[in-house]
């Protein structure tokens, strides 16, 4: 008996629909879309595929987006003068700033002169307190995605040991901050833990972003576990997780797939997070 399977894509497809019928709803109502800014600085070959993917789930749900591919050699204040008119602009409801930024550019400055009603990322300061106080706010992506796939499961969060491995500003912190929003008892491990096993091993929910393929295996996974992976590596050509799905798979409840697990949620929490921007600025 194997674990059941997550089905990332059929989850994100499913929203995607529920999306664009709101999208249509809504243009119906005020005569506008919902507007979407995406810039990227540089020529990072993973985040131009990234943007691209964004930029073609927009139009599919009726989203309006506007793409600024900005040369690798962009000063702080060109990017951050970019940022500032798209605050003040009226169709654009949401601004996503791709990173990793070029290594000369400080993410943290550009992240914060972001409006933080247009931040449907959730990366702001502003948002990442609201989560860390149980407001409402913009939620990052893949978190909010993540929480998603939990609940498809069914499996009440509510008291359960959930175990996040990886403590990035991206994923780890929020991740966990929501958990225990649904009142899981966390635990967050990474690569200064002593006996990772020893945590794993307890885990009713674990949640692996650590970006290392195959960090966990299945003699780590606690039996009947509902097991989500993050990891997006390429390994010789193949996308490979942080989790190794084949002994993992054997003892887990659930389990997300790499790829078609996480990944496709994002962008659709993207999706919903520019909705919800246009929403909240248009009443
Ligand atoms: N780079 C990797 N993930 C993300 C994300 O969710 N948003 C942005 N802006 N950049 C990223």
């Amino acid at each position: 008996m194997g674990a059941q399977i997550i089905d990332g894509k059929a989850i994100s497809s499913a929203i995607r629909q529920q999306i664009k019928q709101q999208v249509m709803e809504l243009q119906q109502k005020t005569g506008k879309s919902p507007g979407l800014a995406v810039v990227l600085v540089g020529e990072d070959p993973a985040s131009q595929i990234y943007v691209r993917n964004k930029e073609k789930a927009c139009q599919e749900v009726g989203i309006y987006s506007e793409v600024y591919r900005l040369p690798q050699e962009t000063s702080q204040q060109q990017l951050l003068d970019l940022v500032h008119q798209l605050n003040e602009r009226q169709e654009i409801n949401g601004i996503l700033v791709q990173l990793p930024l070029p290594d000369h550019l400080d993410e943290m400055t550009v992240l914060r002169d972001i409006s933080p009603d247009k931040d449907v990322d959730g990366f702001h300061a502003v948002n990442a307190g609201k989560l860390l106080n149980g407001e409402k706010g913009f939620v990052p992506c893949t978190p909010k995605g993540i929480i998603t796939l939990i609940k498809s499961t069914n499996v009440d969060i509510k008291g359960k040991d959930a175990v996040v491995v990886g403590r990035s500003n991206i994923v780890g912190k929020p991740v966990s901050i929501l958990l225990l929003n649904e009142n899981a008892t966390v635990t967050i491990c990474h690569s200064k833990t002593a006996d990772l096993k020893s945590h794993t091993q307890r885990a009713d929910i674990l949640v692996v972003a650590t970006g290392k393929p195959n960090l966990i295996t299945g003699d780590m996974v606690k039996p009947g576990s509902v097991v989500i992976d993050v990891g997006t590596t390429r390994v010789e050509g193949k996308l490979t997780g942080d989790v190794h799905f084949a002994s993992a798979k054997e003892v887990a409840g659930w389990i997300t797939p790499v790829p078609g697990g996480v990944g496709p949620m994002t962008i659709t929490m993207l999706l919903q997070n520019t909705v919800e921007a246009a929403v909240s600025q248009w009443k």
